[in-house]
């Protein structure tokens, strides 16, 4: 991509909503979306892409800084070459169920996959969304437990602050509080644990202490709760929500040792970890663990189509079988769907092709030490991440690490901060986080290039030190 210059919608050629707009506001039930955009608010209808960057419907021109939600992996300009495998497979055979039964795309699919994951993890279902792939994960760990004999194991452990996802099971393992309290009673038994967050940590404290800390609170609340009701803990391995939480020294080797001492099931929730994002094709071999179960999504078909999954081992797996049921008792009419399967083994191909894993790991530190350049900004405090996720996180107070307004994160981040990355041609995602500061979060596709970075951390700079610095506060 050779055009740097973008078309930001302070340019836009028309402030008059079009039609598409007007049909979106009136029709269009949008995700986790504020009422604004139904009203006044500006509403990009997103028209069309390529490499990194898209167009919406006016002309205006944006880098996608979050690769669509994190999963457009080789970003917008191999939509042809995958539509041409999935027509392939529409006019052979369009639909057919994992239900007793296989077929091509789904059998390929899991021995790619399998190869790919850490070793000794050969076993692998299919769903449509990382949701699903949890909830999966969930009933697979509970059967586990059932067919060894230990029916009273239904309790899992996830983290502070993390997503696993808005179904019911999934939504109990979210660490979130908004987004759990309201739909409370959740499903019973989920507990949370701290996540891997430093910055706010005593300054004083090594990175071994501070993995002691962690490991003990594990421990002690598996043995507060008795190991026998525990089933299983859920940890992405660079925890994506509360902001690149990444784990300290050790951390993984020791979670691993306690789940092992007390019979539980390790869950590493990759959805957004894994197929490159951390440079690897699952990041917990880049953390140096191995799970009992994997659960992915996302990336493995870089968002072209809906898909998702959760892979074993034959130890897990052929546990439940051995159950009185004989079989793992759960299933979805969509899951390996073959169109799905077909456009995710030609987005494998294609990673393969592009390099994308070593495009990751060669940029990774260039990428780091151009975004820690905004630290010198007085209203940054922290930068934390991995491969391509990084998060900054904002504080009025450098000294006190926090926010204190006068004006409050939430307005400073709908207000201000969301328009002024808009308007400077960069998507990507801004929030106001657990600990109650603004967060910015960046995990681009991961093709970007050195030239590409350069231009990202440039508008970044324009609107931390232009268009925000004035009015902060205001
Ligand atoms: C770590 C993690 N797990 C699970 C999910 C849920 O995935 P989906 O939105 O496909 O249901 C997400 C979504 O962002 C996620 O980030």
């Amino acid at each position: 991509m050779n055009d740097m210059n973008i078309v930001t919608p302070r340019e836009s050629k028309s402030s008059a909503d079009t039609e598409l707009q007007t049909l979106a506001r009136k029709h269009l039930l949008m995700h986790f979306t504020h009422k604004s955009a139904y009203e006044d608010a500006p509403l990009a209808v997103i028209s069309r892409g390529e490499g990194a960057w898209l167009w919406d419907e006016k002309g205006n021109k944006y880098m996608d800084a979050l690769a669509g939600l994190f999963c457009v992996q080789i970003g917008y300009s191999h939509g042809e070459e995958i539509g041409e495998a999935v027509k392939r497979q529409m006019c052979d055979l369009p639909y057919y169920t994992n239900w007793g039964y296989a077929h091509e795309p789904a059998i390929r699919l899991a021995a790619k996959v399998a190869e790919l994951a850490p070793e000794g993890m050969d076993r692998v279902f299919f769903t449509s969304s990382g949701s699903e792939s949890n909830e999966s994960a969930i009933k697979l760990v509970r059967q586990y437990h059932q067919a060894k004999g230990e029916p009273t194991r239904t309790k899992f452990i996830g983290r502070r602050s993390a997503y696993h996802g808005v179904s019911y099971g999934a939504l109990s393992v979210n660490g979130m509080t908004n987004f759990r309290k309201i739909f409370e009673p959740l499903v019973p038994g989920a507990r949370h644990v701290s996540n891997t967050k430093r910055y706010r940590r005593p300054e004083n404290e090594t990175e071994q202490q501070f993995t002691r800390f962690l490991l003990e609170e594990l421990d002690s609340l598996i043995i507060q709760e008795g190991p026998d009701t525990v089933a299983g803990v859920f940890m992405e391995p660079m925890q994506s929500a509360g902001g690149s939480l990444t784990p300290p020294a050790g951390y993984f080797e020791g979670v691993r040792e306690i789940c092992d001492r007390h019979g539980v099931l390790l869950v590493a929730d990759e959805v957004i970890c894994a197929f490159g994002r951390l440079g690897e094709w699952f990041a917990s071999t880049r953390f140096n663990f191995k799970p009992d179960v994997i659960t992915f999504a996302k990336g493995i078909a870089s968002g072209h189509v809906p898909l998702g999954g959760m892979i074993t081992s034959d130890k897990v797996f052929n546990t439940v079988l051995s159950g009185p049921q004989q079989m793992y008792l759960h299933g979805l009419t969509y899951g390996g769907h073959p169109a799905a399967c077909a456009a995710a083994l030609a987005n494998l191909e294609i990673m393969e092709r592009l390099q994308v894993n070593e495009n990751v790991r060669s940029n990774e530190a260039y990428f780091k030490a151009r975004l820690s350049e905004l630290l010198d900004h007085p209203y940054v405090g922290d930068l934390r991440g991995a491969g391509y996720h990084y998060s900054l996180e904002m504080v009025s107070s450098k000294e006190k690490r926090s926010w204190t307004g006068p004006t409050k994160a939430i307005d400073f981040v709908q207000k201000k901060l969301a328009p002024a990355l808009v308007a400077a041609g960069v998507l990507c995602r801004s929030a106001v986080d657990h600990e109650g500061t603004p967060l910015i979060q960046i995990s681009p596709p991961l093709i970007l290039d050195r030239k590409e970075i350069d231009w990202l951390v440039d508008q970044l700079k324009v609107v931390l030190n232009e268009q925000l610095r004035s009015d902060l506060f205001s």
